[in-house]
């Protein structure tokens, strides 16, 4: 088969489509035909060596839907010709609110998506939902179980209340801004970019502010009339600070993320005083990956910013390094 397979960090050049042997399904395993896979952070923060435990060579992506075209000893028959998503939250483990020890993602230290074929456990495929072409249902999965878990399961976010999403250009970020508006919040975003702000505004955000604004959550309040119920906040850093200052007494903020780095100085009297709830998200179980593709099939669309070809993988990494995407960037396979 035809993959992107990393066999040196560096620059996004090192991307480059080659010949690899097909993957053969073990026990309780399939092979799903990819017809389109996503980017993430993740991918960007694995190929210049900023995350834990990469080993190499590897087919990065956590993002794919396809078709399942072989299936191993164990595996229901029904899945074979299925047109699927794939969840790419591994070994959850026993407990739903915190994953466990065996805990993977697809795409590090198994191999992922960019590839023709990728293999799965059985029991990380879903039925695509028919109203999702194949560019948007590989536009769902890391990103829309990770905002769901952090909006919905983590914040419990009600209907009426007011929610702001930090960095909406963000994969994760857009996603929470579409399933808080299908939870009934009022959703709020800030970014970097005018333009996006207002792409923000076309899908459903009530409004936003600058977060290169120093003072942004005085120019929010200012604006809005009032402080956000809860945050979802994947920067980290300076920005999440800002986010314990913004929110309201008694508020939620959920941290999901940490493109920024650490926080320094964080101004920890902000959470007693506040009496504030910090959640902290990571990925999503099984029950949550079905949750959340339920919002879709009952008619949510991801928001995909471009779609390349595989062999464009390096060009699609550029311009998520580069900050310059507004949700989703997939690549066609
Ligand atoms: N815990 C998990 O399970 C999990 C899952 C997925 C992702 N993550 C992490 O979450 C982060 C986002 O991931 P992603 O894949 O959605 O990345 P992405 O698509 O590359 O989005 C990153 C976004 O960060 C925003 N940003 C940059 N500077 C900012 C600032 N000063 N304040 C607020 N936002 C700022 C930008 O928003 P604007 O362009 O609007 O300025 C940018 O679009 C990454 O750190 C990733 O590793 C964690």
């Amino acid at each position: 088969m035809r993959a992107v397979v990393l066999r040196t960090l560096g620059d996004p050049e090192v991307l480059r489509v080659e010949e690899v042997p097909d993957p053969r399904p073990d026990a309780g395993e399939a092979i799903v035909r990819l017809r389109a896979a996503a980017l993430n952070h993740r991918d960007v923060w694995i190929r210049t060596g900023r995350y834990a435990g990469i080993t190499l060579p590897i087919i990065l992506g956590s993002d794919g839907a396809g078709e399942v075209v072989e299936i191993g000893p164990g595996v229901d028959a029904a899945w074979r010709g299925r047109e699927v998503v794939i969840d790419p939250t591994l070994n959850w483990g026993g407990d739903e609110r915190v994953q466990g020890p065996a805990f993977q993602i697809l795409g590090l230290p198994r191999d992922g998506t960019y590839a023709e074929l990728v293999k799965v456990p059985a029991d990380a495929l879903h039925d695509r939902p028919r109203s999702l072409s194949w560019e948007e249902a590989a536009a769902v999965p890391l990103a829309s179980v990770t905002a769901y878990r952090a909006i919905a399961t983590r914040a419990q976010v009600q209907p009426g209340e007011t929610v702001v999403v930090t960095g909406i250009g963000g994969g994760v970020a857009t996603c929470a801004l579409l399933i808080g508006r299908r939870l009934g919040a009022t959703v709020y975003v800030t970014s970097g970019s005018e333009a996006k702000l207002e792409s923000a505004r076309r899908h459903g955000a009530a409004g936003g502010v600058n977060h290169h604004d120093p003072d942004w959550p005085k120019a929010f309040i200012d604006r809005i009339g009032g402080r956000p119920d809860v945050v979802i906040d994947g920067a980290g850093g300076e920005t999440f600070d800002k986010a314990l200052d913004l929110v309201k007494p008694g508020g939620r903020v959920v941290s999901y993320g940490a493109t920024l780095g650490p926080v320094q100085n964080l101004e920890v009297r902000r959470i007693f005083w506040k009496q504030l709830n910090v959640l902290g998200s990571t990925m999503g179980n099984r029950r949550d990956f079905a949750a959340m593709l339920q919002l879709y099939a009952d008619g949510l669309r991801p928001v995909v910013d471009t779609v390349l070809p595989l062999e464009s993988a390096s060009q699609a990494h550029r311009r998520m390094e580069e900050g310059k995407q507004f949700g989703k960037i997939v690549l066609t396979i």
